[in-house]
């Protein structure tokens, strides 16, 4: 099974692939934790990558490409697969398919999360990102027991760059242009599309996307 998870920055993709992917032993391809990663490791692919995240604008797609071929060499090929944050753009979408097509695998079912801007605001102003492990947590939602520590391996909490006000209002609108239309075009897709209301609990939500992925 290849899940599609789409949705707005902040609306809780990431939260909501991870519980998934803990539950159903499914390889979890975040785009976003990848580039971070590859931040964090100074690789080519990451200086790339730094001015688009920083500004939040979108990596190319050449780029973004590249690093899904890469990762998916290493995935079994009976495994289930959640991808968080990716495609992005149509152009993504349609590369996806041929990418897929080529391993005699295709796109089976996309969950669109959403929630208000107010909810998105909120959640992005509060998130706090482990800078070792990437754990993810929040001062408003779901706080580290530490103070500004992560409970996961001890390292320190950090608001992302991309985090801050003006940057969010930009990735909000790059969304908008860029990769809200890929609602209408899985739409007409054969994998359809299914919409989750984010702005609840944690646990709310995962009962109707767990039910939504089927
Ligand atoms: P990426 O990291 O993918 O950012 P995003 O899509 O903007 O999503 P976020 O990580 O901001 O939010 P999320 O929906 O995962 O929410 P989360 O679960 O963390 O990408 C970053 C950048 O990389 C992009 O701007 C771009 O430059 C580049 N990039 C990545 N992929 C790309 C691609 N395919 N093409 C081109 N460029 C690409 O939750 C947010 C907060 O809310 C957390 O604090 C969480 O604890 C909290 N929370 C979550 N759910 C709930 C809930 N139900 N109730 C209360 N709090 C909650």
């Amino acid at each position: 099974m290849v899940v599609i998870l789409l949705g707005p920055p902040g609306v809780g993709k990431g939260t909501q692939a991870v519980r998934l992917a803990d539950a159903t032993r499914g390889e979890h391809i975040s785009t976003g934790d990848l580039l971070r990663a590859a931040r964090r490791e100074g690789t080519e692919l990451g200086q790339k990558a730094q001015g688009y995240m920083d500004a939040g604008e979108l990596v190319p797609d050449d780029l973004i490409l590249d690093l899904v071929r890469d990762h998916l060499t290493g995935v079994a090929a009976e495994a289930s697969i959640l991808f968080d944050g990716f495609p992005r753009t149509i152009a993504q979408a349609n590369r996806l398919d041929a990418v897929l097509s080529d391993v005699g695998r295709q796109v089976d079912r996309v969950v669109l999360l959403q929630a208000s801007n107010e909810t998105l605001l909120k959640r992005l102003s509060g998130r706090r990102s482990c800078s070792e492990c990437g754990a993810v947590f929040n001062i408003y939602f779901n706080d580290s027991q530490g103070d500004g520590i992560c409970d996961r391996c001890g390292g320190p909490l950090l608001h992302r760059i991309d985090d801050e006000p003006d940057t969010v209002a930009h990735r909000l609108q790059v969304y908008e242009e860029q990769t809200a239309p890929l609602v209408a075009h899985y739409q007409a897709h054969a994998a359809g599309l299914v919409r989750v209301e984010a702005g609840r609990g944690t646990e709310e939500v995962f009962v109707d996307f767990r039910a939504a992925v089927g």
